[in-house]
């Protein structure tokens, strides 16, 4: 017989007909009339509800029926008497395909994230973990959807590059070298030539240099891979491995961006709302009460735009009116997550797209402002970058305008020492052809952080890699 996934056989009104359901038990409660096992298979968050009547079958393997066993049931789908379920299974045979002992990690209520963590290949069995995971799915459907109905081509860059495109160092390094016997140069230094790529290569930070050769082509790309970043926060908001969304387009300005990110970002979070119901009402209830409210709040707001330089003159007039911040925010610094919180959750209440940041703070390719912009406390030293600061999460996407001009982009990386021997490949698109173009990266776990109410960014990729910790 076929197997009905539990999702169809709950939304199935064909009572009477004989049914086929696999999955691992949930919870099984037994008296002497009836036994109830509550019946999983990660289609959906809800249980199908098996009604065993016990005189039928073998006592002894009913017993080992526990939570967390893997069976299979055949029978007669009926309309449920219980509150709130459409349909159960009157049992009519049961097939166990794996025990499961009293030591099952996951078979005890309400264990806490960090104690589940240890167990990241089992957590996924959890009502929370399914739903997580699901949503998960659901905003990759979301990303691509989006990008392909408005005629962006997805793009695939490199895992492996020689050029560290924000420029900050936090590299994981790719190499077949002998660790035990590293052949040096004359000055000291590691020979890579032989080497397996001949040269220094690393994990990528971002996919944004190969995708602009893309956009200054195709017109609008979108990046959606792994990226690599080998930074030592301990954070519940930073993982070395997580996954970016990186749009880059041709002809686009400030304001084009600014309203690509909104837009975007609006259409993930309608779309798990639409999408992922069963999921996200389970997380509101279960981990976080205002999930729903904020994420149609985040709907129904218009984003605040803010260049950094009128965010710096709100903070300061905070500070004066007794506002405490741990870390100093004087023009020119690199706001905290404090501030930016403060900003967004405190003084306008809705997201806050920030801009024209100065440049010192910021990576090399972003397009400076002109001298009369006027965004900066200094004319000529803001630049067009974006961060679009939300709730709960503070920086979810990081975009810009990127500087178009050959003279000026030779100029920032001269001033920051930026190795040029492998960057010649993409000065050439500022040499021919030069087009404004600008793009953004979206960080995939901090979204998945704010769909989902989770509190920590850990809890939102199945495995997730951080300083000292590579399990699974
Ligand atoms: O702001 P970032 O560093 O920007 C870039 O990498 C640009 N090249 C993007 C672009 O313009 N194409 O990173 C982009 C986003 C951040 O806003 C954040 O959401 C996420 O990536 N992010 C991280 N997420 C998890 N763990 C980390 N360690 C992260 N670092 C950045
Ligand atoms: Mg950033």
């Amino acid at each position: 017989m076929e197997r009905t996934k539990v999702i169809d056989a709950l939304r199935s009104t064909d009572f009477g007909s004989q049914i086929n359901v696999k999955g691992w038990v949930r919870t099984h409660r037994s008296s002497k009339a009836v036994d109830f096992i509550a019946l999983n298979d990660g289609s959906t968050i809800k249980n199908i509800q098996i009604v065993v009547d016990p005189t039928k079958f073998d006592a002894e393997m009913l017993k080992q029926i526990t939570t967390g066993a893997c069976i299979s049931a055949v029978g007669t789908l009926v309309e449920s008497q219980g509150a709130g379920q459409t349909s159960e299974i009157q049992c009519e045979s049961l097939e166990v395909y794996g025990l499961c002992g009293s030591d099952y990690p996951m078979q005890k209520k309400g264990q806490s994230f960090e104690y589940m963590r240890q167990y990241a290949h089992l957590r996924l069995r959890t009502n929370t973990f399914g739903a997580v995971m699901r949503i998960r799915h659901n905003m990759a459907m979301a990303i691509h959807t989006y990008f392909h109905e408005h005629g962006y081509f997805y793009f695939n860059t490199p895992l492996i590059t020689a050029s560290d495109c924000e420029g900050a160092g936090q590299m994981f390094q790719v190499t077949t070298k002998n660790l035990y016997n590293l052949k040096k140069t004359d000055d000291g230094k590691i020979d890579y030539s032989d080497d397996f790529f001949g040269k220094q290569t690393s994990l990528t930070v971002s996919g944004q240099l190969e995708g602009e050769l893309g956009a200054t082509a195709l017109g609008a790309i979108y990046t959606f891979g792994p990226t690599f970043r080998a930074e030592n926060s301990n954070t519940p908001r930073h993982l070395a491995e997580f996954w970016m969304v990186e749009p880059e387009v041709a002809f686009l300005d400030l304001a084009g961006l600014m309203d690509l990110e909104e837009d975007f970002i609006k259409y993930c979070i309608r779309w798990a709302l639409t999408n992922c119901k069963d999921d996200i009402e389970f997380l509101n209830k279960m981990i976080d009460k205002s999930l729903i409210a904020r994420l149609e709040g985040v709907l129904n707001s218009e984003f605040v735009r803010l260049p950094y330089t009128e965010g710096i003159r709100i903070l300061q007039e905070a500070i004066q009116n007794g506002k405490k911040f741990e870390f100093p925010c004087e023009w020119g610094d690199d706001l905290a997550s404090e501030h930016e919180r403060y900003l967004v959750e405190e003084h306008f209440k809705k997201p806050v797209i920030m801009t024209n940041y100065p440049k010192a703070i910021k990576a090399f390719y972003m397009k400076i402002d002109a001298e009369e912009s006027g965004f900066g406390g200094k004319s000529g030293q803001t630049v067009q970058g974006t961060d679009v600061l939300f709730p709960q999460i503070g920086e979810i996407i990081g975009g810009s305008v990127r500087e178009e001009s050959y003279d000026k982009l030779m100029n920032e990386i001269e001033e920051r020492n930026i190795p040029m021997k492998d960057m010649t490949w993409y000065l050439d698109t500022r040499k021919y052809g030069s087009c404004p173009h600008a793009g953004f990266g979206l960080g995939f776990e901090r979204l998945i952080l704010f769909v989902t109410g989770m509190q920590n960014i850990r809890d939102v990729i199945p495995f997730p890699r951080t300083p000292k910790s590579a399990e699974f």
